[in-house]
């Protein structure tokens, strides 16, 4: 992989679209695919898809187009997904429930260590084998377990002090669901997930649409 090109937003967008039609193929037991038929599956372009991928330094053979098993790994490398991430989870209401609660986040490699909220009711409540924890425990846990992510599901109040508690103890990463837009410092990498943005779009194109 070419180390020191920096690779654009839009493509990094795009690689897990391509990984997830790959893991799809893999399990199909296709073992090679062109750019014209991975194009057909995920809407892209083929020229696109060489392009993308090319940035990486280029997976495919004239003629052959791309060995599926090969590409996906090296996908999977990009992406970072041959490592395992630990994570805590805070605010285990409704949303944070339904994270905890999913299988595949661990499948892919991110394990959630530690579920912690503010509400004495839910201290003790196990999520998939995890007691939730008060809050206050939260700051030693991620120091003692390393923790990399953390993943907000609080309302909004209250969620920049946390997202900061947790940059103080070590955490790199975070996974904010929180409608909120974090201030922290510029080598934390935030990423907002904003499923109300995602439906506002829909309901924008369906008028659209009329
Ligand atoms: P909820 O009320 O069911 O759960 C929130 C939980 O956070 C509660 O258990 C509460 O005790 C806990 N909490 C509140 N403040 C806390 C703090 N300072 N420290 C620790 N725990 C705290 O709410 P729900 O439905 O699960 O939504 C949670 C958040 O996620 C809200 O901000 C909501 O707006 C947001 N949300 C975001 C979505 C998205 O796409 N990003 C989709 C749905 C909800």
């Amino acid at each position: 992989m070419m180390k020191n090109k920096k690779v654009s937003m839009a493509v990094i967008r795009r690689l897990p679209k391509y990984y997830r039609y790959l893991t799809d193929l893999l399990d199909n037991d296709i073992k090679r695919i062109s750019s014209q038929e991975l194009s057909k599956l995920t809407d892209f372009t083929a020229s696109q898809i060489r392009q993308d991928l090319n940035n990486f330094g280029g997976f495919g053979q004239q003629g052959y187009g791309y060995n599926v098993e090969d590409l996906h790994k090296e996908l999977g490398r990009i992406l970072g997904l041959d490592k395992t991430y630990k994570a805590v989870l805070v605010g285990a209401g409704n949303l944070g429930q339904a994270i905890a609660n999913y299988r595949g986040f661990e499948d892919s490699g991110f394990k959630i260590m530690g579920i912690f909220d503010k509400n004495p009711k839910m201290i003790g409540i196990k999520l998939r084998d995890v007691e939730i924890e008060d809050v206050d425990e939260m700051s030693n846990f991620i120091k003692e377990n390393d923790i990399e992510i953390g993943i907000i599901c609080t309302p909004k109040e209250g969620s920049q002090e946390i997202a900061e508690e947790m940059v103080k103890n070590g955490i790199s990463g975070i996974w904010n669901f929180a409608p909120a837009d974090l201030k922290l410092p510029e080598e934390i990498t935030v990423e907002n997930v904003h499923l109300n943005e995602s439906l506002f779009t829909l309901s924008y194109l369906l008028k659209e649409n009329d």
